[in-house]
């Protein structure tokens, strides 16, 4: 199958545009019609789409996230547990569990931030945690280990007795890496993250799927063990990318029926993708919708693992609908939850557009656009963004968190030597976190 191609990189890009399915793109121009803020987030990703600066960027920073060094792990771990004391702050205490003794699921663990931020605020937590195992390209723990927690090394996505299958075809290309566990099989949680992110190191499952595939099976493989573990009442914390898209919004519109939610987009970082958490409390695990919901999540992890082939060998896609259905589907969609997909991300779109159009290369461009109408202002402005190149050789001591400031935004020089600016970039916006 040949699923490692430019697809890859593209996924989960602030600028993917080109790629939108038929669904998404019915989406996008309904919220393009009734959202500004939508519309101009849309311009200024057409704007970055084009611009090679800004693809450059984006390169160079997947490529160092995938050769991170320990400091720049340790950077990441710190970030992730300030994020969590972001998102508890802004979410009235997600984090702060009410009852004694909680039990909390973290999926997709490492590097251990969120368990971190969870202990930091409930001494009596039990948590569980779940994460690829580094040999498979997952992410390193950076948790210190004498607080109790219980993690299992898996690849959440083979876990195949979870999602109801009893066996494996034998011709499968990957019949090996399948599990049969059921990890904390009969327990419930007052808290599960589901914060998982498909990995470009995760072979073989990137070389088998493709990229596109794998980040949505791990979605469902996430979500299923997260409803078949959830306490009721309990709260989910997932992370998810374009709120415009379809397969999103489908995530969204099943937990608003059978949850209280809210999304969180965190100011600390991540500002210029298109990545959001979905905080979902008083989860009703036991409604109709969430049932249902499981069970069609079960039905596209098992559509996805297992395809159907071509007379080539090539993996069919895994739903064929035809164009008068997607369309009946996707306004369905749109009459019932339109106004309340714009409401709960106008917020998000807003945060993303002002941090791409605050972005160096957009402000580069902007100035070297108006230079050539030779204007005196724009000069002075050229000059000022110029100067601002040194933005990124600027981010602080990377052994210092709490003073490391956002991309962009010059701090104080390093204390010992040259930190690698690049480097530090890459951990405050992505080590592969949303990139
Ligand atoms: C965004 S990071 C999680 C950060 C973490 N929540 C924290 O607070 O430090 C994404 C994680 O997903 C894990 N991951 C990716 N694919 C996975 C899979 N198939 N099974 C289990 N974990 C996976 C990665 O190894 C990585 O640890």
């Amino acid at each position: 199958m040949d699923s490692v191609g430019p697809n890859i990189d593209a996924i989960h890009e602030p600028f993917q545009r080109s790629e939108r399915s038929p669904e998404d793109e019915m989406i996008s121009s309904y919220l393009r019609n009734r959202s500004e803020v939508y519309g101009d987030l849309v311009k200024v990703q057409d704007d970055g789409w084009k611009n090679p600066e800004a693809e450059a960027f984006f390169r160079g920073q997947r490529h160092r996230a995938d050769n991170a060094t320990q400091k720049i792990r340790k950077v990441f771990y710190k970030m992730m547990r300030n994020i969590g004391a972001e998102l508890n702050a802004a979410s009235d205490g997600a984090l702060e569990l009410r009852n004694s003794n909680p039990w909390v699921l973290d999926l997709c663990m490492a590097p251990g931030g969120y368990t971190a931020a969870v202990l930091d605020r409930n001494r009596d937590a039990s948590v569980c945690a779940l994460t690829l195992p580094q040999h498979l390209g997952g992410h390193r723990i950076i948790h210190p280990k004498d607080t109790g927690l219980q993690v299992m090394f898996e690849d959440i996505t083979m876990l195949y007795k979870e999602f109801g299958l009893t066996d494996i075809p034998q011709d499968h290309p990957n019949l090996l890496k399948f599990s049969d566990k059921r990890w904390w099989y009969g327990k419930e949680f007052d808290l599960i993250f589901c914060d998982g992110q498909a990995l470009r190191t995760h072979e073989p499952n990137i070389g088998v799927y493709g990229r596109q595939v794998e980040a949505l099976r791990l979605n469902v493989s996430q979500l299923i063990l997260a409803m078949q573990r959830m306490k009721r009442g309990g709260t989910l914390i997932m992370l998810l990318h374009h709120m415009d898209s379809y397969e999103t919004i489908k995530i969204l519109r099943v937990f608003d029926e059978i949850a209280r939610i809210q999304l969180f987009k965190p100011l600390l970082s991540h500002m210029n993708r298109s990545s959001f958490y979905l905080i979902a409390k008083n989860v009703e695990p036991g409604h109709l919708e969430a049932v249902v919901a499981v069970n069609e999540w079960k039905k596209v992890w098992k559509d996805l693992t297992f395809p159907v082939l071509d007379e080539d060998g090539q993996a069919l896609p895994p739903k064929i609908a035809s164009e008068p259905e997607v369309v009946g589907e996707v306004s369905d969609l749109l009459d019932t939850l339109g106004e309340r997909i714009i409401e709960l991300g106008e917020p998000i779109w807003q945060i993303q557009k002002e941090a791409l159009a605050t972005a160096n290369w957009t402000r580069r461009k902007e100035a070297m656009d108006s230079e050539q109408d030779g204007t005196v202002e724009a000069s002075a402005a050229a000059i000022a963004v110029h100067a601002s190149e040194e933005d990124l050789d600027n981010v602080g001591d990377a052994d210092d968190m709490e003073t490391a400031p956002v991309l962009g935004k010059a701090s104080k020089p390093p204390a010992e030597g040259p930190v690698d600016s690049a480097d530090m970039s890459v951990a405050m916006q992505s080590l592969d976190i949303d990139s």
